[in-house]
């Protein structure tokens, strides 16, 4: 073996000999709308209590951080309500890491976990790095989930664990309270409801069938509304003997000192963190209404993002944009993009380019 070697000199795991590292494009460009975040960056109050809160922590460095984020724990589920209780939280780095914790404690080899297609492009992957058998559930026309086909799949393949994301990414769209409630009457394992993108939603939150459905896990982000992607901080409510299960197969000491402080920092400035989501939900409806003003399809949503087309070549409209400087993301079903929104100045940039694009195709110039 040479001392650079390949991948191919290597005893890598097969399934990963030809995968690429999960992750959009990420370009220098002014408009970034692609990995949904929230564009406005913390208040100065907010940052000056997160500066302090690091100030703080970075006077005991050389120590472990506290293994069970107990004050955290207890800020989320304070912020959280329903009668949340600590024990019934759980905090990691992001909701990725919850979701691979999940899948470590309650699949597996031999076991599988049951999903609605389109859906999160990291679902499969976390159940390939936990060996989790995958099964995609197709959802209907519209991208929604039925209960006719959830129930039915349910019944075939028994999976040990359901996720449904809620609202839907790459799509937005909203699965009713109601096939929910069915889902969880029906599903044999655990079903998680990931809720990344719930405070841009009018929806009820599954955090109200916690108290009569053990296997519930509902999963959180701080990535999205509360504007705090870079923290990374993502969490879980469900039963305490759920919460115990992660505890089990979490690594030791897994979330900074230093992340759960300025995670405390910002919670303890909730409404100022989330002040903008209100006018994100107005902006991202304007923008529905404009595209489709210019006879594009875009799908209902209630995430802070939207899938727009169809274009014939979905690349190409991509570089497009990206050369009029916006960087939008080719994922999801063929022939659409998705945008999330930024800020409003941002947004008539979007508008711009995308108008571009559209008229030079109506010329016969693009490839629309
Ligand atoms: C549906 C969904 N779940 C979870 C996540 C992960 O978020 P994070 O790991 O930043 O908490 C995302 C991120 O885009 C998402 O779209």
């Amino acid at each position: 073996m040479t001392a650079s070697p390949t991948w191919d000199d290597l005893p890598l795991r097969p399934e990963l000999r030809h995968a690429e590292p999960y992750g959009a494009p990420h370009l220098d460009v002014p408009v970034c709308l692609n990995v949904n975040e929230n564009p406005y960056a913390p208040p100065p109050e907010v940052q000056a209590a997160i500066v302090e809160a690091v100030a703080e922590v970075a006077t005991r460095l050389n120590r472990y951080p506290d293994r069970e984020a107990v004050e955290l724990r207890r800020q989320l589920a304070r912020y959280l309500g329903c009668g949340l209780e600590m024990d019934q939280m759980w905090a990691a780095n992001g909701s990725n890491e919850i979701m691979i914790q999940i899948l470590t404690a309650f699949g597996g080899p031999g076991r599988s976990v049951l999903t609605f297609s389109p859906s999160y492009s990291m679902y499969p992957e976390y159940a390939r790095d936990t060996h989790t058998d995958y099964i995609e559930v197709a959802r209907n026309s519209d991208y929604q989930i039925t209960a006719i086909s959830a129930l039915a799949a349910i019944e075939q393949h028994r999976p040990d664990v359901v996720v449904i994301a809620n609202p839907n990414n790459p799509t937005g769209t909203v699965t009713d309270a109601d096939i929910i409630k069915q889902i969880l009457a029906e599903a044999p394992g655990m079903v998680v409801v990931d809720e990344a993108y719930q405070e841009f939603s009018c929806l009820d939150s599954s955090l109200t069938q916690l108290p009569r459905h053990p296997r519930l896990i509902v999963t959180r982000t701080m990535s999205k509304a509360f504007a705090f992607a870079g923290g990374r901080l993502g969490y879980a409510a469900a039963a305490p003997a759920v919460i115990d299960a992660l505890r089990v197969v979490r690594l030791p000491y897994h979330l900074s000192s230093v992340t759960q402080a300025v995670a405390v920092a910002a919670l303890n400035h909730a409404d100022l963190m989330l002040a903008q989501v209100e006018h994100l939900c107005q902006v991202r409806d304007v923008a529905i209404e404009r595209l489709r003003g210019l006879g594009l399809t875009v799908v209902d949503t209630q995430a802070n993002f939207f899938l727009f087309g169809p274009f014939h070549d979905r690349d190409a409209v991509w570089a497009q944009l990206v050369d009029q400087g916006v960087l939008v993301r080719a994922t999801g079903p063929d022939h659409y993009l998705r945008a999330c929104v930024g800020t409003d100045d941002e947004m008539e940039l979007f508008h711009r380019a995308v108008a571009t694009v559209v008229a030079s195709s109506t010329k016969g110039g693009s490839p629309q």
